[in-house]
């Protein structure tokens, strides 16, 4: 069977590392390259978090290539006060001390990939070109067009449209982690991904591509339970012990940092679901086409995807918005995947 081509544009992170071992233990995707950006952690260490994981898993042929630190318009730093102001009343003080260090500290620790640890000398390196070159090398490259999987902030897929223009009949599709329509977890409206990125992330929303969207709507409802780790741990395989202690963590930190979700031992592979959907489209059991806004100049509300349900501004649709997906499918995707990798 043809595997559909595909670029995963990511900041691992736990779910990040998930959705990498899915998409290369499917077998069903051509993973024509790994570009990483700052998200969860600095560009950094989410790159050579890529590196470990895609090296661990045996992934060793897939090319990377490191992105941007800094949001298109806003700095870094910025972003990390933004977030933590936006989180203050659900925060402890020692919570804080944490987010003040690094972006995404409270769900993945300092490393970006807390709870395992990788051999040290990597053989594994990145590419000389950075992440929007190497993009636009693949697909002017690819004789097919080819799907982009973001699951970090937009920082790289909206300067790869601005930058790259002419290549945006080459992209089949951009199916995306991030948003949301209605889910409440830092402020209303607001997900880690476009609250990194507002302008980046208006660029890829107003341009054209199809998009689909992985928001959380969706991926807290698409919930893995602890069954599902002990199913990847049995396996057996390094991919399958690596994947578990990695998803007992990120549970762990949702039990501990995440307590107004009303969770417990039970955590969201968020970025996963954007690889499972591209895989197999049947996953998604109810999805909406709706015209999607980002808001870039608010007091509040900077990154919000503002999700049109009543047609009240009259514009086109532009992003098929997912609301739910056949968990148990998903979840044995996943497992299947991790026994598939080395
Ligand atoms: C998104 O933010 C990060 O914490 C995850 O990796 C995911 O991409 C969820 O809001
Ligand atoms: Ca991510």
């Amino acid at each position: 069977m043809k595997k559909i081509p595909v670029i995963i544009d990511c900041d691992p992170g736990h779910d990040d590392m998930m959705a990498l071992v899915l998409a290369y233990g499917s077998n069903k995707l051509d993973i024509r390259a790994v570009t990483t950006v700052a998200g969860n952690n600095t560009i950094e260490n989410t790159t050579r978090n890529a590196l470990n994981v895609l090296n661990y898993i045996g992934a060793k042929d897939v090319p990377v290539a490191k992105g941007f630190q800094d949001p298109i318009v806003r700095t870094h730093k910025a972003v990390m006060e933004r977030m933590a102001a936006a989180r203050r009343e659900t925060m402890t003080e020692e919570q804080r001390k944490e987010q003040s260090k690094i972006t995404g500290a409270l769900a993945h620790g300092v490393t970006g990939l807390d709870g395992f640890s990788f051999p040290e000398n990597n053989p594994k390196q990145i590419e000389p070109i950075r992440a929007v070159e190497m993009m636009a090398k693949v697909l002017r490259e690819s004789q097919e067009k080819v799907t982009i999987i973001p699951t970090g902030p937009l920082t790289n897929v909206g300067l790869l449209i601005r930058a790259f223009p002419d290549l945006l009949p080459k992209i089949e599709r951009i199916s995306l982690m991030g948003g949301t329509s209605e889910f409440v977890l830092t402020r209303p409206f607001m997900e880690f991904n476009t609250l990194v990125d507002p302008e980046a992330t208006k660029i890829v929303f107003e341009s054209g591509v199809p998009i689909t969207m992985y928001g959380y709507d969706v991926t807290y409802r698409v919930l893995c339970g602890v069954d599902t780790i002990d199913r990847m741990e049995a396996l057996g395989n390094q991919t399958g012990k690596m994947a578990a202690a990695l998803l007992r963590f990120f549970m762990e930190r949702h039990n501990k940092n995440l307590k107004q979700l009303h969770l417990k031992d039970v955590t969201p592979i968020h970025d996963a679901c954007a690889v499972a959907g591209v895989i197999d489209p049947s996953l998604v059991t109810e999805s909406r086409m709706l015209h999607v806004d980002i808001e870039t100049s608010g007091q509040y509300f900077d990154g919000a995807t503002i999700c049109d349900y009543a047609g009240c501004l009259g514009l086109p649709a532009n992003v098929e918005v997912v609301y739910n997906m056949d968990t148990p499918r998903f979840l044995d995707m996943l497992v299947e995947s991790a026994g598939n990798c080395l």
